[in-house]
Protein backbone atom coordinates (compact mmCIF):
# COMPACT_ATOMS: atom_id res chain seq x y z
CA UNK A 1 0.00 0.00 0.00
CA UNK A 2 1.22 3.05 -1.39
CA UNK A 3 0.55 6.53 0.63
CA UNK A 4 3.18 8.42 -0.53
CA UNK A 5 3.12 10.40 -4.12
CA UNK A 6 6.63 12.08 -3.47
CA UNK A 7 4.30 15.61 -4.14
CA UNK A 8 5.95 18.55 -1.70
CA UNK A 9 8.47 18.52 0.80
CA UNK A 10 8.91 17.07 4.14
CA UNK A 11 8.65 20.29 5.56
CA UNK A 12 5.57 21.46 3.36
CA UNK A 13 3.74 18.16 4.38
CA UNK A 14 4.40 19.07 8.09
CA UNK A 15 3.43 22.87 7.17
CA UNK A 16 -0.28 21.04 5.65
CA UNK A 17 -0.94 18.83 8.85
CA UNK A 18 -0.71 21.32 11.43
CA UNK A 19 -3.46 23.35 9.25
CA UNK A 20 -5.74 20.24 9.31
CA UNK A 21 -5.71 19.96 12.84
CA UNK A 22 -7.05 23.07 13.88
CA UNK A 23 -9.10 23.63 10.20
CA UNK A 24 -12.89 23.31 11.82
CA UNK A 25 -14.61 20.25 9.48
CA UNK A 26 -17.68 18.00 9.81
CA UNK A 27 -17.82 14.38 9.23
CA UNK A 28 -21.22 13.31 7.16
CA UNK A 29 -20.20 9.90 7.15
CA UNK A 30 -19.40 7.70 10.17
CA UNK A 31 -20.96 4.22 11.35
CA UNK A 32 -21.40 4.52 15.51
CA UNK A 33 -20.87 0.83 15.19
CA UNK A 34 -18.08 1.17 12.76
CA UNK A 35 -16.03 3.37 15.48
CA UNK A 36 -15.44 0.30 18.07
CA UNK A 37 -12.15 -0.52 18.57
CA UNK A 38 -10.92 -3.51 19.53
CA UNK A 39 -10.02 -3.00 23.01
CA UNK A 40 -13.66 -1.48 23.74
CA UNK A 41 -14.56 -4.71 22.15
CA UNK A 42 -12.96 -6.29 24.77
CA UNK A 43 -13.94 -4.40 27.27
CA UNK A 44 -17.86 -4.32 26.48
CA UNK A 45 -17.25 -8.35 25.81
CA UNK A 46 -16.26 -8.72 29.37
CA UNK A 47 -18.53 -6.81 31.48
CA UNK A 48 -21.72 -7.99 29.25
CA UNK A 49 -20.37 -11.36 29.38
CA UNK A 50 -20.18 -12.02 25.66
CA UNK A 51 -17.54 -14.44 24.39
CA UNK A 52 -15.12 -12.86 21.74
CA UNK A 53 -14.01 -15.71 18.97
CA UNK A 54 -10.27 -13.66 19.46
CA UNK A 55 -7.75 -14.05 22.44
CA UNK A 56 -6.44 -10.67 22.07
CA UNK A 57 -6.48 -7.44 20.48
CA UNK A 58 -3.98 -8.27 17.82
CA UNK A 59 -5.99 -11.32 16.84
CA UNK A 60 -8.60 -9.03 16.09
CA UNK A 61 -6.85 -6.66 14.41
CA UNK A 62 -4.87 -9.03 12.49
CA UNK A 63 -8.60 -10.45 11.08
CA UNK A 64 -8.84 -6.82 9.29
CA UNK A 65 -7.63 -7.92 6.29
CA UNK A 66 -10.21 -7.38 3.73
CA UNK A 67 -10.75 -7.76 -0.30
CA UNK A 68 -13.82 -6.26 -0.45
CA UNK A 69 -17.06 -4.84 1.54
CA UNK A 70 -18.52 -8.31 2.22
CA UNK A 71 -15.62 -9.47 4.28
CA UNK A 72 -15.24 -6.10 6.52
CA UNK A 73 -19.23 -6.59 6.65
CA UNK A 74 -18.99 -10.32 8.14
CA UNK A 75 -16.42 -8.87 10.91
CA UNK A 76 -18.14 -5.86 11.67
CA UNK A 77 -21.63 -7.20 12.55
CA UNK A 78 -20.04 -10.06 14.42
CA UNK A 79 -18.26 -7.36 15.88
CA UNK A 80 -20.93 -5.05 17.08
CA UNK A 81 -22.67 -8.44 19.29
CA UNK A 82 -20.86 -6.68 22.12
CA UNK A 83 -23.02 -3.87 22.08
CA UNK A 84 -25.93 -4.66 24.35
CA UNK A 85 -26.84 -2.02 26.61
CA UNK A 86 -27.50 1.80 27.16
CA UNK A 87 -24.31 2.80 28.62
CA UNK A 88 -22.54 0.44 25.68
CA UNK A 89 -23.92 2.48 23.11
CA UNK A 90 -23.36 5.79 25.33
CA UNK A 91 -19.73 4.95 25.57
CA UNK A 92 -19.17 4.21 21.97
CA UNK A 93 -20.64 7.66 20.83
CA UNK A 94 -18.82 10.11 23.39
CA UNK A 95 -15.47 7.44 22.55
CA UNK A 96 -16.25 8.95 18.98
CA UNK A 97 -16.89 12.13 19.51
CA UNK A 98 -13.77 12.60 21.88
CA UNK A 99 -11.63 11.70 18.28
CA UNK A 100 -13.47 13.74 16.52
CA UNK A 101 -12.99 16.84 18.82
CA UNK A 102 -9.00 16.47 18.49
CA UNK A 103 -9.01 16.14 14.62
CA UNK A 104 -10.76 19.85 15.25
CA UNK A 105 -14.14 18.28 14.38
CA UNK A 106 -17.38 20.40 14.91
CA UNK A 107 -20.34 18.48 13.75
CA UNK A 108 -20.70 14.43 12.84
CA UNK A 109 -23.94 12.95 11.36
CA UNK A 110 -23.63 9.40 12.22
CA UNK A 111 -25.07 6.50 11.11
CA UNK A 112 -26.47 3.37 12.89
CA UNK A 113 -28.27 0.55 11.99
CA UNK A 114 -30.87 -0.68 14.08
CA UNK A 115 -31.68 -3.72 12.48
CA UNK A 116 -28.01 -5.22 13.51
CA UNK A 117 -29.20 -4.51 16.94
CA UNK A 118 -33.12 -5.64 17.26
CA UNK A 119 -32.72 -8.60 15.17
CA UNK A 120 -30.22 -9.80 18.20
CA UNK A 121 -32.82 -8.61 20.76
CA UNK A 122 -31.41 -5.07 21.30
CA UNK A 123 -34.17 -2.55 21.92
CA UNK A 124 -34.11 -0.07 19.00
CA UNK A 125 -34.91 1.91 22.67
CA UNK A 126 -31.72 1.05 23.99
CA UNK A 127 -29.85 1.54 21.50
CA UNK A 128 -31.38 5.17 20.55
CA UNK A 129 -31.40 6.41 24.20
CA UNK A 130 -27.82 5.17 24.65
CA UNK A 131 -26.63 6.96 21.30
CA UNK A 132 -28.42 10.39 21.75
CA UNK A 133 -27.09 10.38 25.63
CA UNK A 134 -23.56 10.28 24.11
CA UNK A 135 -24.40 13.03 21.60
CA UNK A 136 -25.87 15.46 24.45
CA UNK A 137 -22.64 14.95 26.62
CA UNK A 138 -20.09 15.23 23.79
CA UNK A 139 -22.17 18.53 22.91
CA UNK A 140 -21.87 19.52 26.53
CA UNK A 141 -17.78 18.07 26.83
CA UNK A 142 -16.50 19.05 23.81
CA UNK A 143 -18.62 21.83 22.06
CA UNK A 144 -19.34 19.05 18.80
CA UNK A 145 -23.02 19.12 17.77
CA UNK A 146 -24.51 15.84 15.64
CA UNK A 147 -27.40 14.41 14.46
CA UNK A 148 -28.55 10.89 13.92
CA UNK A 149 -29.37 8.52 10.77
CA UNK A 150 -30.88 5.69 11.08
CA UNK A 151 -29.49 3.12 8.05
CA UNK A 152 -32.18 0.48 6.22
CA UNK A 153 -29.36 -2.89 5.84
CA UNK A 154 -30.21 -3.40 2.10
CA UNK A 155 -29.51 -6.84 2.49
CA UNK A 156 -32.55 -7.20 4.04
CA UNK A 157 -36.12 -6.78 2.69
CA UNK A 158 -38.31 -4.03 2.23
CA UNK A 159 -40.87 -5.34 5.29
CA UNK A 160 -37.74 -5.07 7.83
CA UNK A 161 -37.07 -1.78 6.91
CA UNK A 162 -40.49 -0.67 7.23
CA UNK A 163 -40.61 -2.29 10.66
CA UNK A 164 -37.90 -0.12 11.48
CA UNK A 165 -39.10 3.29 10.41
CA UNK A 166 -41.89 1.99 12.65
CA UNK A 167 -39.79 1.18 15.30
CA UNK A 168 -37.69 4.74 15.02
CA UNK A 169 -41.39 6.65 15.56
CA UNK A 170 -41.08 7.90 18.86
CA UNK A 171 -37.97 9.18 18.04
CA UNK A 172 -38.25 10.80 14.50
CA UNK A 173 -37.97 13.83 16.37
CA UNK A 174 -34.29 13.67 17.05
CA UNK A 175 -33.24 11.64 14.07
CA UNK A 176 -32.33 13.71 11.04
CA UNK A 177 -32.82 11.20 8.41
CA UNK A 178 -32.50 7.52 7.15
CA UNK A 179 -29.85 5.87 4.79
CA UNK A 180 -29.00 3.03 3.44
CA UNK A 181 -26.12 0.66 3.66
CA UNK A 182 -24.64 -3.01 3.70
CA UNK A 183 -24.45 -5.07 1.01
CA UNK A 184 -24.77 -2.85 -2.22
CA UNK A 185 -24.24 -5.02 -5.12
CA UNK A 186 -27.40 -7.27 -6.00
CA UNK A 187 -29.29 -4.30 -3.65
CA UNK A 188 -30.00 -1.79 -5.78
CA UNK A 189 -31.13 1.71 -4.31
CA UNK A 190 -34.69 1.06 -6.00
CA UNK A 191 -35.64 -1.73 -3.47
CA UNK A 192 -36.38 0.52 -0.93
CA UNK A 193 -38.09 3.42 -3.14
CA UNK A 194 -41.09 2.93 -0.78
CA UNK A 195 -40.02 3.37 2.58
CA UNK A 196 -37.61 5.88 1.24
CA UNK A 197 -40.88 8.06 0.38
CA UNK A 198 -42.55 7.35 3.27
CA UNK A 199 -39.45 8.50 5.61
CA UNK A 200 -40.10 11.36 3.43
CA UNK A 201 -43.18 11.85 4.10
CA UNK A 202 -42.32 11.84 7.53
CA UNK A 203 -39.70 15.26 7.45
CA UNK A 204 -36.86 12.75 7.32
CA UNK A 205 -33.58 13.70 4.96
CA UNK A 206 -32.73 10.38 2.63
CA UNK A 207 -29.00 10.09 1.68
CA UNK A 208 -27.70 5.82 0.55
CA UNK A 209 -24.76 4.48 -0.11
CA UNK A 210 -24.37 4.04 -3.99
CA UNK A 211 -21.26 3.54 -6.39
CA UNK A 212 -18.68 2.32 -3.39
CA UNK A 213 -18.46 -1.12 -5.28
CA UNK A 214 -22.14 -0.85 -6.89
CA UNK A 215 -21.78 0.58 -10.85
CA UNK A 216 -22.91 3.86 -11.55
CA UNK A 217 -26.70 3.05 -12.47
CA UNK A 218 -26.94 2.51 -8.74
CA UNK A 219 -25.83 6.46 -8.36
CA UNK A 220 -28.94 6.89 -10.77
CA UNK A 221 -31.28 4.77 -8.73
CA UNK A 222 -30.50 6.68 -5.59
CA UNK A 223 -31.08 9.74 -7.34
CA UNK A 224 -34.23 9.06 -9.29
CA UNK A 225 -36.12 6.30 -7.17
CA UNK A 226 -34.82 7.34 -3.37
CA UNK A 227 -34.83 11.46 -4.32
CA UNK A 228 -31.37 11.14 -1.90
CA UNK A 229 -30.30 14.85 -0.35
CA UNK A 230 -26.84 13.18 -0.60
CA UNK A 231 -24.52 10.23 -2.17
CA UNK A 232 -22.81 8.14 0.34
CA UNK A 233 -19.27 7.48 -1.31
CA UNK A 234 -20.02 7.69 -5.04
CA UNK A 235 -16.58 6.49 -6.57
CA UNK A 236 -18.10 5.19 -9.52
CA UNK A 237 -19.80 8.24 -10.56
CA UNK A 238 -16.69 8.89 -12.19
CA UNK A 239 -17.35 5.94 -14.91
CA UNK A 240 -20.00 7.94 -16.11
CA UNK A 241 -19.78 11.26 -17.64
CA UNK A 242 -22.94 12.19 -17.82
CA UNK A 243 -23.97 11.31 -13.94
CA UNK A 244 -20.72 13.45 -13.35
CA UNK A 245 -21.94 16.60 -15.06
CA UNK A 246 -25.81 15.75 -13.16
CA UNK A 247 -24.23 15.42 -9.80
CA UNK A 248 -21.89 18.65 -10.34
CA UNK A 249 -24.87 20.43 -11.97
CA UNK A 250 -27.38 19.74 -9.01
CA UNK A 251 -24.43 20.58 -6.21
CA UNK A 252 -25.30 16.93 -4.98
CA UNK A 253 -22.74 16.28 -1.99
CA UNK A 254 -20.80 12.66 -2.30
CA UNK A 255 -19.32 11.69 1.23
CA UNK A 256 -16.37 10.18 0.12
CA UNK A 257 -13.96 7.89 3.04
CA UNK A 258 -10.35 7.50 1.67
CA UNK A 259 -8.95 5.13 3.49
CA UNK A 260 -12.15 2.52 3.47
CA UNK A 261 -11.96 2.50 -0.19
CA UNK A 262 -8.23 1.83 0.44
CA UNK A 263 -9.23 -0.85 2.90
CA UNK A 264 -12.04 -2.67 0.72
CA UNK A 265 -10.34 -2.29 -2.46
CA UNK A 266 -12.37 0.20 -4.22
CA UNK A 267 -9.15 2.05 -5.00
CA UNK A 268 -5.89 0.02 -5.61
CA UNK A 269 -3.48 2.81 -4.61
CA UNK A 270 -4.41 5.87 -2.45
CA UNK A 271 -2.33 7.87 -5.22
CA UNK A 272 -5.14 6.90 -7.75
CA UNK A 273 -7.92 8.04 -5.21
CA UNK A 274 -10.18 10.01 -7.12
CA UNK A 275 -10.80 12.28 -4.75
CA UNK A 276 -9.23 15.26 -6.35
CA UNK A 277 -10.58 14.30 -9.45
CA UNK A 278 -13.92 15.06 -8.12
CA UNK A 279 -12.76 18.40 -6.83
CA UNK A 280 -11.31 19.07 -10.27
CA UNK A 281 -14.91 18.00 -11.85
CA UNK A 282 -16.68 20.31 -9.87
CA UNK A 283 -18.07 17.66 -7.44
CA UNK A 284 -19.03 18.37 -3.99
CA UNK A 285 -17.10 16.04 -2.37
CA UNK A 286 -16.02 15.62 1.40
CA UNK A 287 -13.34 13.46 3.89
CA UNK A 288 -15.02 11.28 6.20
CA UNK A 289 -14.38 7.90 8.17
CA UNK A 290 -16.94 5.19 7.68
CA UNK A 291 -15.82 2.81 9.89
CA UNK A 292 -12.43 4.38 11.48
CA UNK A 293 -11.90 0.91 13.96
CA UNK A 294 -12.01 -1.24 11.22
CA UNK A 295 -10.37 0.99 8.22
CA UNK A 296 -7.26 2.61 10.03
CA UNK A 297 -7.97 6.22 10.51
CA UNK A 298 -10.28 9.31 12.19
CA UNK A 299 -11.24 12.28 10.24
CA UNK A 300 -7.88 13.36 9.86
CA UNK A 301 -5.82 10.14 9.60
CA UNK A 302 -8.12 10.43 6.26
CA UNK A 303 -7.27 13.60 4.83
CA UNK A 304 -3.70 13.21 6.13
CA UNK A 305 -3.77 10.09 3.46
CA UNK A 306 -5.30 11.91 0.63
CA UNK A 307 -3.04 14.59 1.51
CA UNK A 308 0.12 12.29 1.27
CA UNK A 309 -1.27 10.14 -1.44
CA UNK A 310 -3.22 13.19 -3.77
CA UNK A 311 -0.93 16.32 -3.00
CA UNK A 312 -3.33 18.28 -1.93
CA UNK A 313 -2.82 21.62 -1.71
CA UNK A 314 -4.21 23.97 1.06
CA UNK A 315 -7.17 25.40 -0.81
CA UNK A 316 -8.28 21.97 -1.49
CA UNK A 317 -8.37 21.24 2.15
CA UNK A 318 -10.04 24.61 2.27
CA UNK A 319 -12.67 23.75 0.01
CA UNK A 320 -13.30 20.02 1.66
CA UNK A 321 -13.48 21.90 5.14
CA UNK A 322 -16.57 24.01 3.34
CA UNK A 323 -17.87 21.24 1.76
CA UNK A 324 -18.70 19.29 4.75
CA UNK A 325 -20.23 21.80 6.24
CA UNK A 326 -22.29 22.93 3.28
CA UNK A 327 -23.33 19.11 2.32
CA UNK A 328 -24.35 18.62 6.17
CA UNK A 329 -27.79 19.45 7.63
CA UNK A 330 -27.44 21.94 9.83
CA UNK A 331 -29.35 24.71 9.48
CA UNK A 332 -28.66 27.26 6.63
CA UNK A 333 -27.56 30.39 9.02
CA UNK A 334 -25.43 27.34 10.91
CA UNK A 335 -23.99 26.17 7.51
CA UNK A 336 -22.76 29.66 7.41
CA UNK A 337 -21.35 30.23 10.49
CA UNK A 338 -19.09 26.54 9.93
CA UNK A 339 -18.10 27.88 6.50
CA UNK A 340 -17.34 31.52 7.85
CA UNK A 341 -15.31 29.42 10.27
CA UNK A 342 -13.34 27.36 7.99
CA UNK A 343 -12.66 30.70 6.05
CA UNK A 344 -11.47 32.65 9.11
CA UNK A 345 -9.12 30.47 9.89
CA UNK A 346 -7.60 29.25 6.32
CA UNK A 347 -7.01 33.68 6.32
CA UNK A 348 -5.43 33.65 9.84
CA UNK A 349 -3.42 30.39 8.87
N1 LIG B 1 -20.51 0.32 3.01
C1 LIG B 1 -21.70 -0.29 3.17
N2 LIG B 1 -22.20 -0.57 4.35
C2 LIG B 1 -21.49 -0.24 5.44
C3 LIG B 1 -20.28 0.38 5.33
C4 LIG B 1 -19.76 0.69 4.05
O1 LIG B 1 -18.65 1.25 3.85
N3 LIG B 1 -19.84 0.57 6.59
C5 LIG B 1 -20.78 0.08 7.43
N4 LIG B 1 -21.78 -0.41 6.73
ZN1 LIG C 1 -20.38 3.80 4.92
Amino acid sequence: MQLWSGAGTIAAMQDLDAFLKGLPKAELHLHIEGSLEPEQMFAFAQRNGVTLPYASVEEIRAAYSFSRLQDFLDIYYAGAGVLLTEADFKDLALAYFERLAADGGRHAEIFFDPQTHTDRGVPFSVVADGLLAGMAEAQARWGVTSKLILCFLRHLDEDAAFATLAAAEPYLDRIVGVGLDSSEVGNPPAKFARVFAAAKVKGLKLVAHAGEEGPPEYVYEALDALHVDRIDHGNRSLEDAALVARLAREGMTLTVCPLSNLKLCVVDDMTRHPLKRMLELGLHATVNSDDPAYFGGYLNDNYRAAIAGLGLSKAELVQLAKNSFAGSFLSEAEKAAGIAEVEAYAAAH
